[in-house]
């Protein structure tokens, strides 16, 4: 499947997804930046059959962006809905529901704040992060987690920026992080990491935080 969503990942999302499974939380799920449909697939296999999955894409070519390194590296085969459809259908019986069209586009008016998990793996671009981080902020119920991907990339500094401009300034509540962040605007709920991580904690902006190295085979 092409795209960029790691075993690491998979692993957390399924670790976090049980944490709020045991705490009896529902809520929707949405995906901003879903591409061929790797890490979408895996929260339908997460979604609970009264709960919904949204993702939103601009399944085309971005002009505009300041982040040419997709462009130099052409890493995008294929930005297509059929393809992502088509790849979904290979593991699911139907559609989630899809947004075709920029994040920039969706605002709490459209939605309520019913959402256990957002997953923003869309522009890299800092004002259009900073966009789906208060969206995201809109969305989230307590308990539950919002994911921003790229968080350390090197060609992805507008994501650093707006992600820990919204921990400074907007509430949220860095918990653990990847490649990618994991944060929540409410009490973190206790989440069991699984064995093949390793957890180092550190203390940022008046919270305490973990990054989890993932050395699949050795317990922490
Ligand atoms: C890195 S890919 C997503 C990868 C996917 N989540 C995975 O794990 O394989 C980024 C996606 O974000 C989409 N995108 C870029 N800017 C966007 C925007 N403003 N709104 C919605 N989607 C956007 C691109 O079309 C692309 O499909």
């Amino acid at each position: 499947m092409p795209g960029w969503f790691e075993r690491a990942d998979a692993e957390l999302f399924s670790a976090i997804d049980l944490a709020q499974r045991t705490a009896g939380l529902v809520g929707d799920i949405l995906e901003i930046g879903c591409y061929q449909g790797s890490s979408a697939i895996l929260l339908e296999y997460l979604r609970r059959s009264n709960e919904r999955l949204v993702v939103c894409d601009l399944f085309e070519e971005v002009t505009t962006t300041l982040d040419d390194f997709h462009d130099r590296t052409d890493s995008y085969s294929d930005l297509s809905q059929e393809s992502f459809e088509v790849n979904f259908l290979r593991f699911h019986k139907s559609l989630p529901e899809i947004i075709a069209g920029s994040s920039t586009t969706l605002s709490s008016s459209n939605f309520k704040r019913t959402f256990r998990l957002i997953h923003i793996d869309g522009s890299h671009e800092y004002e259009i992060v900073r966009s789906d981080l208060l969206l995201a902020k809109s969305l989230l119920i307590p308990g539950g987690f919002v994911i921003f991907d790229d968080i350390i990339t090197l060609h992805t500094p507008g994501v650093t920026a707006a992600v820990w401009e919204g921990v400074i300034h907007d509430g949220l509540i860095p918990v653990f992080q990847t490649h990618k962040f994991y944060g929540t605007w409410s009490d973190p709920l206790e989440v069991e990491i699984p064995e093949d991580f390793k957890r180092f904690a550190h203390d940022v902006c008046g919270h305490t935080m973990s990054h989890l190295e993932y050395v699949p085979g050795s317990p922490e």
